[in-house]
This record gives structure tokens, C-alpha cells and sequence, in this order.
């Protein structure tokens, strides 16, 4: 997958890019990755992205003619000739979740293009395939937005997690929160590890997960329980519960 992102701070990718899973996943090929400055398709001497707002108000907007004049640049390099699936990153869009993730990963070409101030000059997002938001508050601009998108699509890429289960055991993979997980020490300040942990009966552990995927979920994300695969025996479990 080749991504690209449009923004005023490219340099704030450096880190998260470079590091863990994001760092692998471009060493072994499966990622691409390209973080683009606006700035460079500005034509005065102090490189202006922004302007005042049309109508008064508080703050600066963000111009469209930089981010079309970048847009089309970019578009014309595509890898297959076509143009890339593009996102924009603003509090106004859907609420991005893990089936979003799943439906961008499954793109060859995804461009990111980040607000700043007090956000972008509306025109520009009739480039826009998609318009994602992280959720209901607002951030100083969109590139860590990006970024948060950026590692969930990752990880849904074939062969980017070594081990191809780890995917299908985590949260919200079938609709569920994860079970709780434990490492050595069995016993630390007084507090145990679950003794079917312990057993090494395999059968008896994912019943244990299973149940715990259920209690947690209820408890804390009660809204995912109408839209999770919740079989006969787990409603039962559940109704034992109460
Ligand atoms: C300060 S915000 C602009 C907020 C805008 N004035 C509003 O009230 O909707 C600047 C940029 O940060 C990014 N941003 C802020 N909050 C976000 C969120 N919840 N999800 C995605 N991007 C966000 C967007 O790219 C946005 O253009």
C-alpha cells in the first residue's frame, strides 16, 4: 500500500512512521509512505497556506488552491495511473472506527489531507472520497488524526502483524472488547493471575476469554452488544449474569 499525506507539519510523521509496527511494516515492503508539505505548491516569499475568513470571524482558513494545486501533483504520480483514495481528516466527518480501517486497507493508494487553523476552505473537499473524524473533541490539527488512522489501516495489511492471529483476538475484530491478559509474575502486590490461566486446559481458557470478551463489553461498551455476534450460549451466560 502506498500512503501519502498532505499537511503544514510533515515533520511530525517522522517519529510515529519510523517506529514499531509502521517502521516494519515499510522494511518489509508491505508500506509505502510519504509525507508531503503543503508549503511546496505556495507561490509567495512566506509560503501562505492560510488566509482570513470570507464573512469575518475568529481564526484563519486554510487556502484551496495550495491543496488542489498539491492534489493534482500528486494524483499524477500515481503507481497505477489512476488517482489515490482521498481523506480528509476533520471533526465534521463519520466517526472513524475499526471497519473503516478495514474498508481503507483494502485501497492501493490512499492520500491524507490535514487541517489546520481554524480548518480548510470548504472547496477543497470535493476532493474528498472520504472525510473522517477521530471523534467528538478537536485537536490542534490533522495530522496526529492521520496518523491514528494511518496505524489502524496498517495493521489490517496481510502480513504486517507476525502473527496473523493477533488481529482476530483484539477488540472490536467480531464486534467484542478483548479479554484481559496476563504475563508473569502468576502473583504480583497481592493480586492473582486467574487460575484457569494456569490449568493449561486450552478448552477452558476460551471459555474463560469468551466470558470475560462478554462481561467487559457490557460493562463498559454496552452499545457494541446490539451490533456483536452474540451467540445462544452467550446470551445465556449473560442472562445468568443478571
Ligand atoms: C482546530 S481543527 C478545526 C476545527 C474546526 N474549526 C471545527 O470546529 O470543526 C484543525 C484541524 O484539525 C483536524 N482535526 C481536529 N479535530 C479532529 C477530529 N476530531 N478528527 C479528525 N481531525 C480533526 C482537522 O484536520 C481540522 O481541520
Amino acid at each position: 500500500m502506498f500512503i501519502e499525506t498532505l499537511s503544514t507539519f510533515p515533520d511530525m510523521y517522522s517519529s510515529v512512521m519510523g517506529t514499531s509496527m509502521m517502521r516494519i511494516a515499510q522494511e518489509k515492503g508491505i508500506l509505502q509512505f510519504k509525507a508531503h508539505d503543503l508549503r511546496d505548491w505556495t507561490h509567495d516569499r512566506h509560503r501562505t497556506t492560510d488566509d482570513e475568513p470570507y464573512g469575518g470571524g475568529q481564526g484563519l482558513v486554510m487556502k484551496c488552491d495550495p491543496i488542489f494545486e498539491a492534489y493534482d501533483d500528486i494524483a499524477a504520480q500515481d503507481p497505477q495511473g489512476s488517482t489515490p483514495y482521498t481523506i480528509f481528516l476533520s471533526p465534521c466527518g463519520e466517526q472513524f472506527d475499526e471497519g473503516v480501517a478495514l474498508d481503507l486497507s483494502a485501497h492501493d493508494h490512499l492520500l491524507f489531507i490535514c487541517g489546520h487553523y481554524e480548518g480548510i476552505d470548504e472547496r477543497a473537499y470535493s476532493l474528498a472520497d472520504r472525510c473522517i473524524s477521530l471523534g467528538d473533541y478537536v485537536l490542534t490539527s490533522g495530522e496526529l488524526a492521520s496518523m491514528v488512522v494511518i496505524d489502524a489501516v496498517v495493521r489490517r495489511l496481510p502480513g504486517v502483524l507476525g502473527d496473523e492471529g493477533s488481529a482476530v483476538d483484539e477488540s472490536f475484530y467480531d464486534g467484542l472488547l478483548e479479554y484481559p491478559q496476563y504475563t508473569r509474575p502468576a502473583t504480583y502486590r497481592g493480586q492473582s493471575v486467574p487460575p484457569v490461566l494456569l490449568s493449561g486446559d486450552h478448552a477452558a481458557v476460551d471459555t474463560w476469554r469468551r466470558h470475560q470478551r462478554l462481561i467487559r463489553t457490557k460493562r463498559y461498551r454496552p452499545d457494541l452488544m446490539t451490533r456483536a455476534n452474540v451467540n445462544d450460549e452467550d446470551q445465556s451466560f449473560l442472562n445468568s449474569l443478571s
